[in-house]
C-alpha cells in the first residue's frame, strides 16, 4: 500500500500540525478574538502521533514538516521531537515556526536532524511587525533568525505579502539576502483568515516579481517537482529569494503533500475540506491496517488542484478554516 491519488501523484510529504494555538495574532491566519481552539483532550497524544507517523512512513512518506499554529506552543514539543527522532522514520525533518520561542532549542534541533526551518516573518521593521502580529516579539524572532543563520540548519523566511501593509518590506528583504545566508520567500496571501474575507489580490506572483526586478537582477532557478517556490539567485548575494504562488496555485500538478491537523483531521488539499474521521478511528481502537486503509482511501480522492478542492469545499456549504487550524 502506498499513498497515491487518482492522478498518479505519489504523496511522500506530510505536514503535521501539532497545535492550532499561536502566540501571535496575524489577521491573515487567525480571526480577531478567536477563542474556538481545540480542547486539550482532542489533541492527538504524543503516543498517537508516533503511531500515526509509523503508519504514514510505512505508506511511503519520507519528508515530515512540523507546523501549527505555532509548534512551540504545544506543551513539551521537544519531548515529541525527541520521540520522532528516535523512530528514524523519515529522510528529512523540517519545521515552520514564528521564531518567538525557537532560539533556545536550535542546538538540539540540529542534533535531532532538522534539515531546514521556515521562519514566518513579514517585516524587518519592529513597528510593522507589531502591527501585523499584534505582539511585540520582533527581537526574539530576529534572535532566532540570527542563531539559525549561524547553525547548519537551512533557513527560509516566509513573508506573506499584504497590500497596504508590508509591501514596503519587499526590497529591504531582498537587500537583506546580500550578506545573510537565508532564502526569503514572498507569499501570495490566501483566504485562510477564518472569516471568509478575500485578500486584496493586487500583489500576486507577477506583481511581486516585477517589483523586485525594478531594483535587482533576478536569475530564475529551475523548480523541482513538489516545490512551491520559484527561486531566484541574485549576483553578489549570499542568500536568495523566492516567490510562492500560493493563491494562484500554479504548482498543483506535482503536488506531493498531505496535511494532518492536531486532532488527526486529514486534508488532502490545502484548499479542500478536511476529513475528520481519523480521530474517532484512533479512539475507537482501530488497528494499524484499518488506519492505513482509511489514509490511502482519503488520499486517492485528493482533488486535481487547489481550484477543484475549493469547489468541493464551497459545494459542501463550508468556508475556509483559518491557517492556524489547517496548519499551513
Ligand atoms: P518546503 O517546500 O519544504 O520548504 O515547505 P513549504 O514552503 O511548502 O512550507 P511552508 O510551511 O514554509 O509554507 C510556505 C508557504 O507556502 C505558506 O504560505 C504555505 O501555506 C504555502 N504552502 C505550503 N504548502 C502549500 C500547498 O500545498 N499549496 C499551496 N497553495 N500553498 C502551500
Ligand atoms: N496566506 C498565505 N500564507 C499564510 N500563512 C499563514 N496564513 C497565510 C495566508 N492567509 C503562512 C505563514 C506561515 C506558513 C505556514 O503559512 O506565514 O509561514
Ligand atoms: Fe497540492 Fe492543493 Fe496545494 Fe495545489 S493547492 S499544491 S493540490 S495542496
Amino acid at each position: 500500500m502506498v499513498l497515491e491519488d487518482k492522478f498518479g501523484r505519489r504523496i511522500n510529504y506530510l505536514r503535521l500540525a501539532v497545535t492550532d494555538r499561536c502566540n501571535l495574532r496575524c489577521h491573515y491566519c487567525l480571526p480577531e478574538g478567536f477563542h474556538n481552539f481545540l480542547p486539550k483532550d482532542h489533541l492527538l497524544s504524543f503516543e498517537e502521533i508516533i503511531r500515526l507517523l509509523r503508519i504514514v512512513s510505512s505508506l511511503g512518506v519520507t519528508k515530515l514538516r512540523i507546523t501549527g499554529g505555532e509548534p512551540f506552543v504545544r506543551k513539551d514539543l521537544m519531548t515529541l521531537l525527541r520521540m520522532i527522532h528516535q523512530e528514524q522514520l523519515f529522510e528529512s525533518l523540517h519545521m515552520t515556526t514564528n521564531g518567538v520561542l525557537t532560539e533556545p532549542h536550535i542546538e538540539e534541533l540540529v542534533t535531532l536532524g532538522f534539515k531546514s526551518i521556515n521562519l514566518s516573518l513579514d517585516s524587518l521593521d519592529r513597528k510593522r511587525f507589531l502591527q501585523i502580529t499584534k505582539r511585540d516579539e520582533f527581537e526574539r524572532v530576529m534572535n532566532t533568525l540570527l542563531a539559525l543563520e549561524k547553525s547548519v540548519i537551512k533557513t527560509k523566511i516566509n513573508a506573506v505579502v499584504m497590500a497596504e501593509e508590508n509591501t514596503q518590506d519587499i526590497l529591504p528583504f531582498v537587500q537583506f539576502t546580500q550578506d545573510h545566508d537565508v532564502h526569503v520567500r514572498f507569499i501570495e496571501e490566501m483566504p485562510f483568515n477564518g472569516t471568509g474575507r478575500q485578500p486584496k489580490s493586487t500583489w500576486n506572483f507577477k506583481a511581486i516579481e516585477s517589483h523586485i526586478t525594478s531594483a535587482f537582477d533576478l536569475e530564475p532557478l529551475t523548480m523541482a517537482p513538489g516545490d512551491t517556490a520559484q527561486e531566484y539567485s541574485i549576483k553578489g548575494h549570499i542568500g536568495s529569494v523566492g516567490i510562492i504562488a500560493a493563491a494562484s496555485r500554479t504548482f498543483c500538478g506535482s503536488c506531493n503533500r498531505l496535511r494532518i491537523g492536531p486532532r488527526g483531521d486529514l486534508q488532502s488539499c490545502l484548499y479542500g475540506p478536511a476529513d475528520t474521521s481519523l480521530f474517532d478511528l484512533f479512539r475507537s481502537g482501530a488497528d494499524d491496517l484499518a488506519i492505513a486503509e482509511r489514509l490511502t482511501a482519503l488520499v486517492s480522492r485528493k482533488p486535481k488542484d487547489g481550484f477543484a478542492a475549493e469547489k468541493e469545499l464551497v459545494n459542501s456549504g463550508e468556508r475556509h478554516a483559518s491557517m492556524a487550524t489547517i496548519g499551513g
